[in-house]
This record gives C-alpha cells, structure tokens and sequence, in this order.
C-alpha cells in the first residue's frame, strides 16, 4: 500500500489549478444510462471512484473510451440492469445507478453499498423515493430490487436533507410519467451541474439550486455532451494547504461562489482573500485565530472540508469548536492528528480544538477515510520532521495527484510504496 511522506516547515507559494468534481462527476456518469448513445464528457477527473464508474459502466455494457480528462460512454441496453456486489462495494456513490437504471430499463438490481469510515451511509431515502416514483422496491440477499413499467410523477419530500438522494430522484423523475416535485432538495453545485447535464440530455427541470426542483416527465432522452464543474473540495482543501503552512496560494478553474463558507471563516481567522470568476487568492498570513464551524447542507460549512480545517484550527491562535452536524462518525482523523501533537478534545459531534499549545512533530500516521487523508499530509505540512501518511489509497479515490499539485506550490512531499 503507497504511503505519502511529507517534510514540514515549507512556505506554500504560488498558484495551482483544480480538477473537475468528483461529487458531480459520478452522479452525471451514471446520468448517461438514460439514454443510449454516445456521450462525452470533459474535464473529468483522474481518481480512483472514476475508474470503479467506469467499471459499473461496462458492466452494464457501455463502452468507455478515456483520454487525459475527457471521457466518451457510449451507452447500450445491457443483458441486465444490475449493479453487482463486487463493484459497488468499492464505491458506495454506484447507488446512483439505481434511478437511472430503473427509469430507463423498468427495473434495476444494485447491491446495498455497505456502511464506510465515516458512517452507516443508508439508502432508505432513496428507496422510498423509487416506491414514491411508483416503483416496488425489495431488499433481497443484500440487493435493492426495484421495478416499474413506467414510473409515474409524484410530490416528494426529503424529511432529511441527502445529496444522493435527491440526485437519484432527480434522474428517475426525468422519464416518469407527468409530473415531480422534489421538496427539501439539496442545493449543492453538483446537484446543479448534474441539472444541467440532464437538461442537455432533454430534460425538463427547473428550481436545480434551490430546496424545489420540479421536473416534467419526457418519454426519451437523448446523449449529450459536458464539462463536468471544478471541485469545490479540492479548491478548498489547496486554499487551507496554503493558509496552514502561512503561504500565499492562488486557486484557479475554481468556482469561488461554490466556497463561500469556507472563505467567510478564513475571513473570519484573519486570512486576508481575493477572488474573482475562476479564482480565490489568499495572502500569506503567520498567526490566525481560531475559528468555530458547524457543517450543514449546501451553502452551510461541507461535511467534507471539516477534517481539513480541523487541521487548520490545530495551529490557531484560541479555542475552535467544531461540530459535525451530517455524518455520525467523522472524527476518525481526530486521533491520528492527536499522535502528531494536537490538542483536540472529541464528543460525539462536536471535537475542541485547542490551537495554541505549540506546534505539531511528525510522526507515522494513518488515513481512514478520503478527507481524513487530506486533513493529515496538512498536518504534515506544518509537522516538525517527517509525517508518514499510511492507506493513501483513501486519499487516491477523490484527489487527483494531490501530492503534485502540493509540491508545485513548494511542499516537501513525496509518495513511497511499500507495507505499512
Ligand atoms: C454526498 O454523499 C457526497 N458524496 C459526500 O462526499 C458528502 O459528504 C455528502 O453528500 C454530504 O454533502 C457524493 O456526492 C458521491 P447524503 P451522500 O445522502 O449523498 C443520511 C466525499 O468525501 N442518509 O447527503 O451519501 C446520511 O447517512 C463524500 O466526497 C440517510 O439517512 O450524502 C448522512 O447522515 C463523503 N438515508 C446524511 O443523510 C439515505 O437514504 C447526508 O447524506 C441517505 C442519506
């Protein structure tokens, strides 16, 4: 299994582009098994849950064709409209599949994802969203089995926020029978981007964006072609590997009206930052304060920039309070930043971290999770000596070749194979 280490004490500087989202590209990936046909994407990722799409994909006899960043599927009816257990384990997001599939063939067979790191991941919502579209829905032997001659519009109502769900929603809806209404609809940018993809294909959707989506069921749609949105994650994630080592970093081909929360409580550390259209720029800045964050649903603080900050506040100047308000178990990073020297206090959902109790020193460390791998090369960054972050391959499924984009802006980092 591949480690990264990382030397602390660089001064991040410079500028470095983001990839395309990961978070919007597996839900339009899956989008294309609307319609046959070729589709063309670009700006699309290199990572680790693109490649297990992929494989999805052709198991359900599309062919894809990669190049660099753009992506050709052309999709064809498969024998059966199943997602099978040894795929979808690797990639809990192929529950996507199941709108689409289901819309389009009448019927789907997806293996239940499993829980992960960061918690049990149900899919209850999404189920109860097919049986809303009409569909019947059985659990047997570990597999969702839906089905439906043609699913019928109806008036859904999240009682609980979910991003999947709602994109599951949203694709089935496209070919139903008159009309859907989603209400409590999540409102992040790639629930908007995979709209707009749709909307391209033929669909006819309004209110992407805001808590009411309402779509007009068509008979057929057709392949289409985009580019896939910057990852807002990613963006985020550079920005905070510029302001922990007290660099001046440059983000590009970003959105920065997607990073609004992050921005207001850098803002709020002290951090002075610019922007513009496809751009955010931080000043190099020695000390900052500390900074309370609650996540929440979009445009509220991401659940997947809170280990990073968490990183951030372990070097500020005061007491952070950091509560995780969408997943059960996402303080699994708070550990392994402990073993570097932080001082941070864990309950249940909310975790103390007190900042100004010296610096951090390097020391062998494992990832747990994807953000959690993010949050410790941070760490190691400001780290005294060597941090080794072991079970990279977290890291793998939703970075692209984040260690280069590090170096490029002047970290001492490196990736090593081996076992740890
Ligand atoms: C998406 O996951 C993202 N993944 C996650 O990013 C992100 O953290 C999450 O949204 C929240 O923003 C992709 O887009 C591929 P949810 P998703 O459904 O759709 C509960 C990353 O690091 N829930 O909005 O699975 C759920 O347990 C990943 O890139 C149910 O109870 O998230 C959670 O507590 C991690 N029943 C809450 O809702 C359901 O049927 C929000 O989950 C579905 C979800």
């Amino acid at each position: 299994m591949d480690s990264i280490l990382v030397v602390g004490g660089q001064t991040l500087s410079g500028t470095v582009a983001t990839s395309g989202s990961k978070n919007a590209a597996l839900p339009i990936l899956f989008a294309s098994l609307l319609a046959d046909g070729e589709h063309r994407f670009d700006n699309v990722p290199a990572l680790k849950d693109i490649d297990s799409t992929e494989l999805l994909l052709a198991a359900l006899n599309c062919d894809v064709e990669r190049d660099s960043h753009s992506m050709r599927v052309i999709v064809k009816p498969p024998s059966m409209a199943e997602a099978p257990y040894d795929l979808v384990r690797k990639m809990r997001a192929s529950i996507l599949c199941l709108g689409p599939l289901l819309a389009r063939y009448g019927e789907a067979r997806v293996s239940l994802p499993g829980g992960c790191a960061i918690g049990s991941r149900p899919i209850d919502l999404h189920v109860d969203t097919m049986r809303q579209l009409g569909a019947t829905v059985e659990i047997e032997e570990g597999y969702v089995i839906a089905r439906a001659d043609r699913l019928e519009g109806a008036r859904i109502l999240f009682e609980k926020l979910t991003v999947g769900g709602t994109e599951n929603a949203l694709m089935a809806a496209t070919l139903a029978r008159g009309t859907t209404v989603i209400e409590n609809a999540a409102k992040e940018p790639e629930v908007v981007d995979l709209a707009r993809y749709l909307k391209t294909m033929g669909a006819k959707i309004e209110g992407e964006g805001s808590s009411v989506i309402t779509i007009e069921g068509v008979d057929k749609l057709t392949p289409g072609q985009h580019t896939i949105v910057p990852d807002r994650i990613e963006a985020g994630t550079l920005l905070i590997a510029g302001a922990i080592t007290g660099g001046a970093v440059t983000v590009e081909q970003c959105v920065p009206q997607h990073l609004r929360s992050l921005i207001d409580h850098l803002k709020d550390c002290g951090f002075e930052i610019g922007q513009d259209a496809s751009s955010i720029s931080l000043a190099s800045c020695d000390r900052w304060q500390a900074s309370d964050i609650s996540t929440a649903p979009y445009p509220g603080f991401p659940t997947d920039l809170q280990a990073q900050f968490m990183a951030l506040m372990t070097q500020a100047d005061g007491t952070s309070v950091i509560t995780e308000g969408i997943f059960e178990n996402r303080f699994m990073h708070v550990q392994e930043l402990v073993r570097l020297g932080a001082d941070i206090s864990p309950m249940s959902q909310v975790a103390v971290v007190r900042g100004d109790r010296g610096g951090l020193s390097g020391a062998p460390v494992m990832a747990t999770d994807l953000r959690a791998s993010a949050s410790l090369i941070l760490a190691g960054l400001v780290a005294k000596g060597t941090t080794r972050v072991n079970r990279i391959y977290h890291l793998d499924r939703g970075y692209e070749h984040l260690e280069k984009k590090l170096k490029s802006l002047g970290a001492n980092i490196s990736r090593v194979s081996g076992s740890d």
